[in-house]
């Protein structure tokens, strides 16, 4: 193919028209019974992709098939937890047999850790890493045969600032979540040729399930707000538009990145 043809311009006005931006998509999002996992599942499903969403909470997973349902959305949830290895097969053959492809995974359930280097038990750690990255390698290596079939897609995987940064107790949690981006950048170098793309997502300070007994309490909310440039913690909607730019067309020549989104907390030293 020749270069003029490579790189053909699209008409803008066929860009355009295509208003919604995951339209013909197939997702499959992980920990979608909360915070950053349900917001996405809900946009995800308002830019018209078809979602197969799990929780390892039940409620939780009922709680956003409800809410997926009350808008007209098809989705499908199932409670599972992601660090089993029978549950990512599983996903993937729900995403095929009900709607027939997989183009887009968002792997975003996570766990948090507390407790000193030298006082972490083994199966702390072991239990940190299963979830926040073990998890994420099972998910994509039975997603990649689809994702190759239908063309190509999308990866976008939850890390957190703290794959680059650290704070008192969070050993495995930033291990883990530094894993994430290596495992990320490794699978939009191997993949990249098949059209399918792997970002990384970097949440700040989120107000979610995971932080909420946190930020619940005025002073350490305060203490926070004002580490942001911003001056407001995150709300899952924030990280859900990301999430969506980096699954859409938007994002079409973006792989292997980080995306930091957290509110100017880590410009200052
Ligand atoms: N909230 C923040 O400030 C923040 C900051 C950086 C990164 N993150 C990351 O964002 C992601 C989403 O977290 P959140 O803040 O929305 O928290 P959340 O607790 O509101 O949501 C996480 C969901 O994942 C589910 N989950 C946990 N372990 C699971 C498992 N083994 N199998 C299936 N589901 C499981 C939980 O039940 C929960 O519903 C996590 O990966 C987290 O590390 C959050």
């Amino acid at each position: 193919m020749g270069a003029a043809m490579r790189y053909r311009r699209r008409d803008n006005a066929e860009v355009y028209a295509a208003m919604k931006r995951l339209e013909g998509r197939v997702a499959i999002i992980t920990g979608a019974g909360s915070g950053i996992g349900r917001a996405t599942a809900l946009l995800f499903a308002a830019e018209g992709a078809r979602v197969v969403h799990c929780d390892r909470s039940a409620e939780g997973t009922e709680a956003t098939q409800a809410l997926l349902a009350a808008v007209g959305h098809d989705g499908v949830g199932i409670a599972a937890d992601v660090a089993d290895e029978a549950t990512a097969p599983r996903l993937v053959a729900i995403a095929l047999e009900k709607f027939g492809k997989l183009t887009t995974l968002m792997n975003n359930a996570g766990v948090g850790s507390n407790a000193l280097t030298g006082e972490m038990s083994i199966e702390e750690w072991d239990r940190v890493h299963n979830i926040n990255v073990r998890a994420q390698f099972l998910l994509i290596r039975a997603a990649l045969p689809a994702m190759i079939k239908a063309g190509g897609g999308s990866i976008v995987n939850v890390a957190s600032v703290m794959a680059e940064a650290t704070d008192y107790g969070l050993a495995p949690y930033c291990s883990s979540k530094a894993g994430v981006a290596g495992l990320t950048r490794t699978v939009a170098l191997e993949y990249g040729k098949h059209g399918i793309r792997a970002n990384y997502l970097m949440p700040g300070p989120i107000y979610t399930g995971l932080t909420r007994a946190n930020f619940d309490r005025d002073q350490i909310r305060a203490v926070w707000e004002k580490k942001t440039a911003l001056r407001r913690l995150g709300q899952p909607e924030d990280m859900a538009k990301v999430a969506l730019f980096l699954a859409s067309s938007d994002a079409d020549y973006v792989t292997g990145a980080g995306i930091r989104a957290d509110g100017g907390l880590m410009l200052r030293a």
